[in-house]
């Protein structure tokens, strides 16, 4: 429908119904991560770009006359901290925003892929010896390997207690908040500066549909905001509002219709079940997975993502047991079984994974992926890696 309407949404004064919508869609998930009033928010395109907004409005918040001068002193000096199980877009942000990868430090996980505390407050505290200025400390609520959350409530008491920005990024594994039994760390998302979320992933919009939160009010507009002739205000409504001035995009797609029409349509319940019905499906693949003979749970299966690997009868040296996943992914997406996907754990190991984020799996479809890759895997290792 976006797509046949070919909305621009960059002002209200040609967009006023899809502002709204998009308005309303914002005050909505305000409420559903319990995000303070004044948080202002905007769609696009994807959880890479939606993070990139966001710490583009950290780092306006830091340094206020960056638009003017550019990375003064004070920005070079900006120190931003994530786990290595993080997503790589927030290494990418900090090249496109000329801080560079020398920003970003990268702190190990703990035995359950979450940001180790001690580690991180070790980091800060040499940072501020060497005259660095710790700013934004980074949490991840469902990371993208196993689906691991961050100790939400401890990073913000950290946050406070540094004076750092505290940004969460939620792409995948927030709008789990939804569920009855979401994981408690989830309840803890609003004490971010800013979130980001991607209703294309679970929330089953259509890809393109990324959200960012940033609870500073007027903070994404002196970030992005412009006085150009020919984007101005409407003259006849005072109170009109322009997401132009939220976002490094001009031109911009109905995205908001996506979340609004389908919510409207079917309600907020038939999302939560499905999302419980994710994690549920996710539990009894992890314990499928568990009483296999040939088959090893990998990871601890927090969130939707399930991480496993196939035990060859003789062990293999850690590069052929890699090889062997990768060969077994290739077939069952080469026989029309699966299109799994691989998780790189410790930095070395790879292994299988599902992700449930679609609405149309069952419990048999997880059953068959189970046993066919058992069945591949040992097919694999028996004709192509013993002599
Ligand atoms: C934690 C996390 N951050 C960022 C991203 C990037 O999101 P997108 O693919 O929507 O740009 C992903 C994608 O899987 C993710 O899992």
């Amino acid at each position: 429908m976006a797509a046949a309407l070919n909305q621009n949404t960059n002002l209200w004064r040609i967009a006023p119904a899809a502002t709204v919508i998009e308005l309303q869609t914002i005050e909505w998930f305000k409420t559903i991560f319990k995000f303070p009033q004044q948080t202002e928010g905007v769609y696009s395109s994807g959880g890479q770009f939606a993070n990139m907004i966001a710490l583009s409005a950290a780092r306006q918040y830091f340094c206020q006359d960056v638009r003017e001068k550019g990375i003064s002193q004070l920005g070079a000096k900006l120190r931003f901290y994530v786990s290595d199980q993080a997503h790589y877009c927030h290494r990418q942000a900090l090249e496109l925003l000329g801080l560079g990868t020398k920003a970003l430090r990268i702190i190990p996980s703990d035995d359950n892929y979450r940001i180790n505390l001690d580690l991180l407050t070790t980091a800060i505290k040499q940072d501020r010896e060497t005259g660095a200025i710790p700013a934004v400390v980074i949490g991840t609520t469902g990371t993208v390997g196993c689906g691991a959350i961050d100790p939400i409530s401890e990073l913000a008491k950290i946050a406070k207690q540094e004076k750092l920005w505290f940004h969460i990024d939620g792409s995948y594994g927030a709008l789990g908040i939804l569920a009855e039994k979401a994981p408690s760390e989830l309840h803890h998302i609003n004490l971010g500066d800013s979130l980001v979320f991607d209703p294309h992933k679970w929330l089953y919009s259509p890809i393109d549909t990324a959200v960012t939160l940033v609870n500073h009010q007027g903070l994404l507009s002196q970030t992005f905001g412009n006085q150009v002739t020919y984007l101005e205000p409407s003259l006849s409504n005072q109170d009109s509002f322009d997401f132009v001035n939220l976002t490094p995009e001009n031109s911009r797609p109905f995205r908001a219709i996506r979340v609004w029409l389908p919510l409207i349509a079917r309600g907020i319940n038939a999302f939560k079940e499905s999302i419980e019905n994710d994690f549920m499906l996710a539990k009894y693949m992890a314990s499928l997975i568990d009483q296999h003979p040939s088959l090893e749970l990998m990871t601890p299966t927090v969130t939707s993502i399930v991480c496993w690997r196939y035990l060859p009868t003789h062990q293999l040296t850690l590069e052929r047991e890699n090889l062997l996943h990768r060969r077994i992914i290739e077939e069952m997406a080469q026989r029309g079984i699966a299109c799994i996907s691989q998780a790189l754990l410790h930095s070395n190991i790879i292994c299988l994974r599902a992700c449930f984020v679609n609405f149309r799996t069952t419990s048999d479809i997880v059953q068959e992926v189970v046993n066919k890759s058992a069945e591949i895997g040992q097919q694999i290792y028996e004709h192509e890696f013993i002599n």
